[in-house]
């Protein structure tokens, strides 16, 4: 995820809108619930009072002018003194109240509007009409002080405080607001950080970016425990259909030279190794090829329960020379040029085993019976016995589900796969979501879209049509 350009980001941003939508809304239902129920309204109001002698106003001009300067210098030591202790204090023995110097003043601000006489007095408090007794009693005590302590009666009041009932905080609809941006935020930020933190392979792209390898087939992702033989069971379902189209690809890679005997393996486990070879042998098989599917994962082997035969005898039974491939080779029940060979019993020394004289001589002997070989494997990553394979073996697919291992995981089982020299014909995606993630299915439109899958839906559209 080096690069992201416009378009991924509109792609991860739809990929993760639910997130980025619940996100808002819990962000915004948390700030109407604080904001209506849990925090206590405050309210405000306030006096106005004016420096100066309405009476002073009527005769010179100029006394008047160099009055008011014289006032509006005045404002600035009167607004110190409405907030003195003596003020205050007097004002809260007024009113009785239970209240520090403090939180008084806390509640109290004191705005000398600019080249003007004015002076407010703004109270702020949880209980309106305490807020205007507050305001209009500091008021009169601040007068009185001026009369006291200046000797001259030059404060008016303009305005007294009235109960404002309407709160200015919470402000709900602000304050959902904020929340809504913040929590749309987050979600974003959230989800470009697990989207630049997953390393994982999502698309042909990275694909080519990352391995230099060219994607021959997109498998997508199927429902249900575990994924059997669909490409004989469903042959309409999209995912036989991914299988045509593998098939198709792996013949054109096979022009050159020709892929007789097929290893399929991937860098760890549950990749879905032994899906795709058992779905790939079927469907190549239902090509009019006679075509053998060997279990040589003899390590986990699970060919063999996915097509439900026993695995008492198989592959290690024939490289030990105590059966034939005849004698333990399962012939598919509906499809006669189809053959399984499970892995027998699992031996101490896999690798060996594999890269024996032996297995060669087997693969030597079948190439001549069957056109096709499929090799399921091993994890290449965890154990060798893919790689040595690769020797006996004409070509390698190699699987990669979409979104699961670690592109470097990915990158160091190639990197085995080079130092042999195997032939990796080219790469498997599998396990691509199909629904709900449409970052992914926009990748992998085309796939879906080119072989088979919409002209289906536009014949349903039609019959649709038809009846109505
Ligand atoms: N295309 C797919 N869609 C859904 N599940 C899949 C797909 N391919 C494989 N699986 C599941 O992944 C798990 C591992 O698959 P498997 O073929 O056994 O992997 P491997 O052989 O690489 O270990 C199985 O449960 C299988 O059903
Ligand atoms: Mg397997």
């Amino acid at each position: 995820m080096e690069e992201i350009s416009l378009r991924d980001l509109f792609f991860i941003l739809r990929k993760w809108m639910p997130l980025i939508i619940a996100l808002t809304v819990i962000a915004v239902v948390i700030a109407g619930v604080l904001s209506f129920y849990v925090l206590e309204p405050e309210y405000q109001t306030f006096t106005t009072l004016m420096v100066g002698k309405p009476k002073d106003y009527q005769s010179d001009a100029r006394l008047e002018y160099n009055e008011i300067l014289l006032n509006q210098k005045l404002v600035s030591t009167y607004g110190e003194l409405v907030k003195s202790r003596t003020v205050v204090d007097k004002v809260i023995g007024n009113l009785n109240l239970d209240m520090s110097y403090n939180t008084f003043t806390n509640k109290v601000s004191v705005n000398l509007v600019k080249d003007t006489e004015i002076i407010k007095i703004q109270v702020t408090d949880h209980d309106p009409y305490l807020a205007a007794d507050i305001a209009n009693e500091t008021a009169k005590v601040f007068m009185d002080t001026v009369k006291e302590i200046m000797k001259v009666e030059n404060v008016q009041v303009i305005d007294d405080a009235q109960p404002n009932l309407i709160p200015v905080k919470p402000k709900p609809k602000l304050n959902m607001a904020i929340a809504g941006v913040l929590g749309l935020m987050i979600g974003v930020f959230f989800s470009f950080l697990v989207e630049y933190l997953d390393n994982t392979i999502k698309s042909e792209e990275d694909v080519e970016r990352h391995l230099g390898l060219a994607v021959l087939g997109g498998i997508p992702e199927v429902r249900g425990k575990d994924v059997g033989l669909i490409s004989m069971t469903d042959p309409k379902s999209p995912f036989t259909e991914a299988f045509r189209t593998l098939r198709t690809n792996i013949q054109f890679s096979s022009i050159d030279k020709e892929i007789k005997a097929l290893i399929v393996t991937s860098a760890s486990p549950t990749e879905g190794k032994s899906t795709i070879s058992l779905n790939l042998a079927s469907i190549i098989a239902q090509n009019n090829k006679k075509v053998l599917l060997i279990d040589c994962d003899l390590r986990k082997p699970k060919l063999h329960e996915k097509v439900g035969i026993t695995n008492f005898e198989g592959l290690t039974n024939v490289l030990m020379g105590e059966r034939t491939l005849e004698d333990v080779v399962h012939q598919y029940v509906g499809e006669n040029s189809f053959y399984i060979l499970p892995s027998g019993p699992i031996p101490p020394n896999p690798a060996e085993l594999l890269g024996s004289n032996r297995m060669k001589s087997f693969l030597d002997s079948v190439r001549e019976e069957f056109d096709m070989i499929i090799l399921d494997s091993s994890p290449v990553g965890l154990v060798t016995d893919s790689a040595v394979l690769s020797n006996i073996a004409d070509g390698i697919l190699y699987v990669t589900a979409v979104g699961q291992t670690d592109i470097e995981i990915i990158k160091e089982g190639k990197e085995l796969l080079d130092k042999v020299k195997a032939n990796i014909i080219g790469v498997v995606l599998n396990k691509i979501p199909t629904r709900g993630r449409a970052y992914y299915r926009y990748h992998y439109y085309q796939y879906y879209s080119y072989y088979g899958n919409e002209p289906r839906k536009k014949k349903k559209k039609k019959k649709r049509r038809a009846k109505a």
